[in-house]
Order: structure tokens, then C-alpha cells, then sequence
């Protein structure tokens, strides 16, 4: 099946789209597994679904989440852990119970354990129902970076240098010498098993990657590409980030 593409006028259109969905996603089973994402492009959604959570739109009372990643070495205090991104963003408000969400741990004892015991849980669960990502510049989903395997599982991954600037250039990290170089990750392979997967891109600087995740081979080199044969994939862009595609 080919992959669903949404273009839509802007990141706020976009914001509300992967809500839409989200909300959906939630209303047709309260116990949903849900997959999500850090960085900058979420964080409109993230808002969206707080805002109708606190009109009594939708609950998250039934949900359980998993996150995509985290920086080896910083533990959830930290305020450029995605653990505390998650909570800050969307947690605090909404009224999921915090012990059903799932940052893997950062600080963890035994990295390598971690990486086994989410990827268990995500089993223990039942799967992902909806997994919501972001595409970095260079194309990485999660922290899936060019040359990560098609099946690769939950481990611990090296960051690349573009990837370390793109998280220091003042929205998260000021600076670069301050970000880790290496992250615990959920692999290609574990979020390709999620049932669906809802891509957001937005900006003029993501229309490189959205090209060769969406008009480009299969290819290690964009590791969203990966995802083309997915039977459940829709991939939503503002006009600008799709900029390449039409
Ligand atoms: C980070 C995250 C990814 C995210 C990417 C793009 O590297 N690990 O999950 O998709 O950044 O982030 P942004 O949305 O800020 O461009």
C-alpha cells in the first residue's frame, strides 16, 4: 500500500491533523498504545490534544505511551531530557496516569538492559496502535541515523554531527558541546511493527528529507524512506515541507 500524504497550508493546520487523528485514535479504543516524539514539530499537537483533554474532550485515562528516544546520560530532571519534554509538553497536562507513560531511562544502571526491558514492554502491551514521528534534516526518525537497519530493535546509538547541531542551534541545547553523543533509541524495526504511523513534517528545512523519504528508494541513507511500505503510514506536511514533492 502507498503511503497516505497530507499537505496541508501550515504547522498549525498540521498540529491539528495529527490530533484529529490522535483523538481518533483514542475515542475507537480508551486503551490505546500510543507511540511519540520529541522536537520542535509535535510540540503543536502536544498542545492541541492538552487543550481538548482539559475541555473534557478526550481522555487519556486508559492510555499507555512509548517514546521514541532518549540521551544516554541525562536522567528525567534534566531539562533537554525527553522525558522532561514529554512531561512539560503534554503529560503534566492531560490526565494520563504517569505510570503509563514510557521514557526509556537515560540514566539507567544497565543502558543495554533498558533497551531489552522497553522493547518487552512494548510487547507485554499489545503493540503500538499509533506511533506519531518527526524526520530529522537528514532524515533520522527517532534517533535513527543514515546507515541504522531496516530491523534494527531498541539500542544504543551514536548521534551524528548534523544531527548534534540541528539540537544545539537554541530550541533545545544552546550549545553543541552540551548535547550527548549518543541516545538510547527505539530501532526502525521496532516502530515499523506500531499498527500506524503518522509522520509530521514541517518547515522549509525538512523538504530534503520528506523527498527522500518519500519520492527516493528504500534506502539506508534516509532512514524514513524505510518506512514506504508500511500498510498504515500517513505522512502530514506543511506546504513548505513538501516544498520538493508536488
Ligand atoms: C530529534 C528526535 C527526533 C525528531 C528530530 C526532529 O533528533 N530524536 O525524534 O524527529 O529531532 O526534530 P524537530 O521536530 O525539532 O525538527
Amino acid at each position: 500500500m502507498s503511503v497516505n500524504v497530507v499537505v496541508l497550508e501550515n504547522k498549525a493546520a498540521v498540529a491539528k491533523k495529527a490530533a484529529d487523528m490522535i483523538e481518533a485514535q483514542v475515542k475507537a479504543k480508551p486503551a490505546s498504545v500510543l507511540g511519540f516524539a520529541t522536537g520542535s514539530t509535535p510540540e503543536g499537537c502536544y498542545a492541541e490534544l492538552a487543550a481538548r483533554c482539559k475541555a473534557g474532550k478526550v481522555s487519556f485515562k486508559g492510555v499507555a505511551t512509548f517514546n521514541l528516544d532518549e540521551y544516554l546520560g541525562l536522567d528525567g530532571e534534566h531539562d533537554q531530557s525527553y522525558r522532561y519534554f514529554m512531561n512539560d509538553r503534554l503529560f503534566n497536562h492531560i490526565d494520563i496516569r504517569p505510570w503509563n507513560t514510557n521514557v526509556l531511562n537515560g540514566v539507567a544502571a544497565d543502558p543495554g538492559f533498558e533497551c531489552l526491558a522497553f522493547e518487552r514492554k512494548i510487547l507485554a502491551c499489545g503493540g503500538v496502535d499509533l506511533w506519531l514521528l518527526g524526520i530529522g534534516n537528514n532524515g533520522h526518525i527517532a534517533f535513527n541515523e543514515p546507515g541504522s537497519a531496516p530491523d534494527s530493535r531498541t539500542r544504543i546509538v551514536r548521534l551524528t554531527e548534523s544531527t548534534i547541531k540541528a539540537n544545539s542551534d537554541g530550541r533545545f541545547f544552546k550549545n553543541p558541546l552540551e548535547v550527548p553523543h549518543y541516545a538510547l533509541s527505539a530501532g526502525i524495526g521496532t516502530i515499523r511493527e506500531a499498527r500506524e504511523i503518522v509522520l509530521l513534517a514541517t518547515g522549509d528545512g525538512k523538504a530534503d528529507a520528506v523527498k527522500a523519504a518519500l519520492k527516493g528508494p528504500m534506502s539506508l541513507d534516509c532512514p524514513a524512506s524505510l518506512l514506504q511500505k508500511h500498510d498504515n503510514f500517513t505522512f502530514i506536511c506543511d506546504k513548505a515541507a513538501a516544498a520538493k514533492i508536488s
